[in-house]
């Protein structure tokens, strides 16, 4: 929600958490927690694959990062879940602004925390960082956590889960990424073009811009529907089909442009440690039952993901 030149700025300063460099240095880090929380089902022969395993591998991954405490992980995760789910249309703001107002509550209480004592964490370094030798208003480090753990949160888990619901529908391709885990980065880029896990987001036009022969004027608020565009058969033949072999050269899942996903990096280590150490462990699943989509308008989101295994020790 902001421009040049103070986008930038702030870009900049938090981009160094998500260099090439720190994010292949994390990839021990995903692996263990994917392995962690793939031990506590397989054993079973069933489970909830959104609920124990979606769900809280970026969401570990993320609060570690920002330096929320565990113990405070599930609160954070409630909230966004909530703030996700609420649909703008209902016409109730404070279904949004309740759980946007908890989060930032509890972001101040940890700041505190850290302007007594700082740890290795981004919310550390965020309170010695500088811009033209100014540290951040409180506004703009509650805002930079809050999009952090927002945007860090809720995508990652659904594009695992959609991803591993794509992978139930074709096992034939599933079994090719078994065999092939060299498939899986490729796969990921797949999962994101076809159910793209943010669908929509809004702009406003600075200026009168020309879209295919349209004149939109200034000032006017507009949707960009990435979802639509991930299935666009003027840039993907057979749009509809999901392929993990597909040649994909661009895709909008993440946006384009100076606002594109700081995040990319690490929501593609993610999936692709993520997906590896899934199949490695369980190369057969099944659904229980077809899972049922979330009444969302900007999230692809599934309300659970029950699969079933044989279990494995
Ligand atoms: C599958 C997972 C993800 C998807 C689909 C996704 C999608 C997107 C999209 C479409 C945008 C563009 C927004 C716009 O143009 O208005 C965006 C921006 C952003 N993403 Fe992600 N994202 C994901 C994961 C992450 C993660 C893990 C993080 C990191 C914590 C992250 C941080 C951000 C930030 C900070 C921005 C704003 C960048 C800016 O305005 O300069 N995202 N993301």
């Amino acid at each position: 929600m902001m421009d040049p030149p103070r986008h930038d700025a702030l870009r900049n300063l938090v981009s160094m958490a998500f260099t090439p460099r720190r994010i292949q240095e994390m990839e021990p880090r995903v692996r263990a927690i994917a392995r962690e929380l793939i031990d506590g089902f397989a054993g079973r022969g069933h489970c909830d694959l959104l609920d124990e395993f979606a769900r809280h591998l970026p969401s570990r991954v993320i609060g570690e990062m920002i330096g929320v405490p565990p113990e405070r992980r599930e609160a954070f995760l409630e909230c966004t879940e909530q703030m996700i789910g609420a649909s703008p249309e209902s016409g109730n703001a404070g279904a949004i602004a309740a759980p946007a107002a908890k989060i930032y509550q509890e972001f101040a209480k940890l700041l505190d925390e850290r302007r007594r004592e700082r740890r290795d964490d981004l919310m550390s370094a965020l309170l010695d960082a500088r811009i033209d030798g100014e540290s951040l208003s409180q506004e703009d480090l509650l805002g930079f956590c809050f999009v952090l753990i927002v945007a860090g949160n809720d995508t990652t888990t659904n594009l695992l889960a959609n991803g591993a619901v794509m992978l139930a529908h074709h096992p034939e391709q599933r079994r090719m990424l078994v065999e092939d885990p060299s498939l899986i980065p490729n796969a990921v880029e797949e999962m994101l073009r076809y159910e793209s896990p943010a669908q929509v987001l809004p702009r406003r036009t600075t200026e009168p811009v020309e879209i295919h022969g349209v004149t939109v004027p200034a000032g006017q608020e507009i949707k960009l529907i990435w979802a639509a565009a991930n299935r666009d058969e003027r840039e993907f033949a057979d749009p509809d089909r999901f392929d993990i072999r597909r040649d994909i050269r661009r895709h909008l899942a993440l946006g384009i442009g100076i606002h594109f996903c700081l995040g990319a990096k690490l929501l593609r280590l993610e999936a692709r440690v993520g997906f590896e150490e899934l199949l490695a462990r369980i190369p057969e699943y099944k659904l229980e039952s077809e899972p049922r989509w979330l009444h969302s308008t900007w999230a692809r989101a599934y309300r659970g993901v029950p699969i079933r295994f044989d279990p494995v020790g």
